[in-house]
């Protein structure tokens, strides 16, 4: 198997209980030092991807490569490698947060002075100090969030998993907690996976994007390239109600891939919005037709989803993620001894 990216799918599939389809043949490569968004709505396979590449989960078929470890092969290994954090919080909510960092550095045997030197560090990088030695659950939705992100930091690793690691934060918190992961990228050159299922989150923030739905990825690449492959941006023409038909004015000007009329006002999608405008309202006034307002829009996400899914993006089962509402029904069934 040829190994490309620092983290490397290749036709992941995973199927539970022998019916369902959760992860339906991925494949893709993540760069080093790249902050990789894994975005989907709800249920479409995004935990049961992180799972399976951070070795928490058996692959039913595919392959996983992680730093040069294959997951199947040596999951032990890649835990020791990678950081991981998922959904739900995992600190210890009776210890303090500089203990919990303690801890997760004891679980990986990390020599005690040692553990002390980095929990420091890693209090300061969070901006914990003022709450390391109160217990966590006194922290906010956002101070646990970043005590999270430190402990999945302690064994230093160069791959991060995250999870939805902004699920619940306000805006104010989602915003800091990118800031810490856009830090730790650029000043540590940590390479970072994450899932979200928030459409601006994934836009502005990362490098480069896969969109899952239903178990498939449906568009790999960078938020401008995927916006590009809709054909460029949307520019909308408002004429003076009642004037001639310019649809086909408008078609024939440089850059133009359509062109949809509706009543006086023509929706245009053109290779690049700012430098046709001019052109436009030109054309139209040599028609003699009056340009009564102009908006440009680059298209969004939502957008690239609907291309790309033939749906709207859409949020279902507010509340409760997919994995939790599929594990609470199987314990319901008895199928699951309490713990995942
Ligand atoms: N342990 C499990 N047993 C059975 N089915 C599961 C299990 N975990 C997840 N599923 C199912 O697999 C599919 C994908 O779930 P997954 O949790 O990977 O989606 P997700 O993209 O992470 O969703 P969310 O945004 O809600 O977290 C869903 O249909 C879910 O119900
Ligand atoms: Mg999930």
């Amino acid at each position: 198997m040829q190994q490309q990216g620092i983290i490397h799918a290749e036709g992941l599939v995973k199927v539970y209980n022998g019916k369902v389809k959760a992860v339906n043949g991925v494949s893709f490569d993540v760069r080093p030092g790249e902050i990789f968004g894994f975005l989907g709505p709800n249920g479409a396979g995004k935990t049961t991807t992180v799972s399976m590449l951070s070795a928490g989960l058996a692959p039913t078929s595919g392959q996983a490569v992680v730093e040069g470890l294959n997951v199947s092969v040596d999951p032990e290994g890649v835990k020791r490698r990678i950081g991981v954090i998922f959904q739900e919080s995992t600190a210890d909510q009776d210890l303090t947060g500089r203990e919990n960092l303690e801890v997760a550095a004891g679980c990986y045997n990390i020599p005690a002075a040692e553990a002390r030197t980095r929990s420091e560090s890693l209090i300061e990088l969070m901006q914990l100090k003022d709450a390391a030695d109160r217990l966590v659950k006194t922290y906010s939705g956002g101070m646990r969030r970043r005590l999270e992100l430190a402990v999945g930091l302690v064994h230093q690793p160069r791959v991060l998993f995250l999870d939805e690691p902004t699920l619940g934060l306000d805006p104010q918190g989602r915003a800091g907690f990118w800031s810490f992961i856009q830090k730790l990228r650029n000043e540590h050159g940590l390479t970072v996976f994450v899932t979200t299922h928030y459409l601006d989150e994934a836009d502005t923030m990362c490098d480069r994007i896969a969109i899952i739905d239903h178990g498939n990825i449906v568009a790999t690449g960078s938020a401008n390239e995927l916006k590009d492959r809709l054909g460029g941006d949307i520019v909308t023409l408002k004429t003076t109600p009642g004037s001639m038909d310019l649809t086909s004015l408008i078609t024939g000007l440089p850059g133009v891939n359509s062109v949809q009329k509706q009543d006086s006002s023509y929706r245009v999608k053109c290779t690049n919005g700012e430098p046709f405008v001019p052109l436009a309202v030109e054309a139209c006034t040599r028609a003699g037709v009056g340009v009564t307002g102009v908006t440009v829009k680059r298209p969004s996400l939502d957008e690239v989803f609907l291309e790309f899914t033939g749906r709207e993006y859409r949020e279902e089962g507010e509340g409760l993620t997919a994995t939790d509402r599929a594990v609470m029904l199987q314990r319901v069934q008895g199928r699951l001894g309490g713990r995942r």
